[in-house]
């Protein structure tokens, strides 16, 4: 089976989205897949396998791109997708692009076009799994617990000032872009300087933005799912930040993890345990997903379980939870990948 791996991509995640195809590449098995790689540089452009793989050994990324880019012809409109449409004889895409334009229904438009089955989920399920106001709003109307919010655009933005938001939803806040991943432009807000600083950030990623109640002392908890139809849930894992850190952001993610803790597999009590199961499970139906996705929970001080998020390109970075959460769970890396890659649909 001829497998293209896409990565890279102009989001924030750009990075991020490096580092899982490389592991993602390392635990294919190679007696059972030709895998061509493509990466979807910064300013839009897929490079060609060759290309590609010179980067993923190691080369400049811009430099190898400059190159590329000299041999293509510009005047076609088609020429920053040139490379993918040309690669008839792939069997299957595994997009491996994180946040926007992988993450939320656009590269799987591109596919849809294509005509070629890919892994994850589809135009519709990845759009709104990505938008977390449109997530908020198919968790709530399927009964699953989430935060209390408000949706902040530019036209409504002035009638919301700290006392109003505190009022509704309390002293501290969280503020986010609706669409982004890995916590970029996310603020947490105890007073209204941190909260007009924390609104304006936000409205640099998006023109969307949530303003989301806060849970009392919360454990964050991450489950993973895989398949379609039929779906499967993996064991629990938790994120401990340091103390002096507010949440699992950016930073502590991705740039210095040293002080961040997981336990995988977490063991919570059964009810608690289950309850999180079958909300990941319940909401991984609700909102059309295919594939995998990684779950994100705040549990409170009191044991009730929150929905924070939904990944459905989720990490697969050495830290990342995804893959560990199934290896945990029984499932070895290889065979997660072979799995992804049979439920792969048109
Ligand atoms: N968005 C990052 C990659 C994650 O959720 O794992
Ligand atoms: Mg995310």
């Amino acid at each position: 089976l001829h497998v293209g791996l896409l990565f890279g991509g102009n989001s924030s995640e750009h990075d991020v989205s490096k580092r899982s195809a490389h592991n993602i590449y390392d635990a294919m098995d190679k007696s059972r897949y030709d895998v061509s790689l493509f990466l979807l540089t910064r300013g839009g452009f897929v490079l060609s396998d060759a290309a590609s793989r010179r980067v993923f050994d190691g080369e400049d990324e811009a430099a190898v791109a400059t190159e590329e880019l000299s041999k293509v012809d510009r005047s076609n409109p088609l020429a920053p997708i040139w490379n993918l449409s040309q690669a008839k004889d792939i069997d299957v895409f595994f997009p491996i692009i994180h946040g926007n334009l992988g993450e939320d229904g656009t590269i799987q438009g591109l596919f849809r076009l294509l005509k070629k089955p890919f892994v994850g989920s589809g135009v519709l399920a990845s759009a709104v799994a990505f938008d977390k106001d449109m997530t908020k709003q198919v968790l709530t109307t399927h009964g699953i617990r989430n935060t209390k919010y408000l949706v902040l655009t530019p036209n409504n933005r002035d009638r919301y000032d700290y006392e109003t938001v505190q009022e509704k939803l309390g002293t501290n806040v969280f503020i986010k872009p609706a669409n982004q991943g890995s916590s970029v432009g996310i603020h947490k807000a105890s007073n209204a300087k941190e909260y007009i600083e924390g609104i304006s950030d936000a409205f640099r990623y998006d023109y969307k933005v949530l303003v989301e109640q806060t849970i009392d002392g919360p454990e964050e908890v991450e489950i993973s799912i895989l398949g379609n139809e039929e779906p499967k849930a993996s064991r629990l894992g938790a994120i401990r930040v340091p103390k002096s850190d507010v949440f699992y952001d950016y930073n502590n993610k991705f740039v210095d993890a040293s002080g961040v803790t997981f336990e995988v597999p977490v063991e919570l009590p059964a009810d608690l345990t289950a309850e999180i199961t079958s909300m990941g499970l319940e909401a991984y139906k609700a909102l059309g997903l295919k594939g995998m996705a990684r779950i994100d929970y705040l549990v409170s001080k009191d044991g009730v379980p929150y929905i924070g998020e939904v990944n459905t390109l989720p990490g697969f970075t050495n830290i990342s939870l995804y893959p560990q959460l199934w290896q945990a769970t029984g499932i070895s890396y290889t065979d997660l990948i072979d799995k992804l890659i049979g439920l792969a649909q048109d």
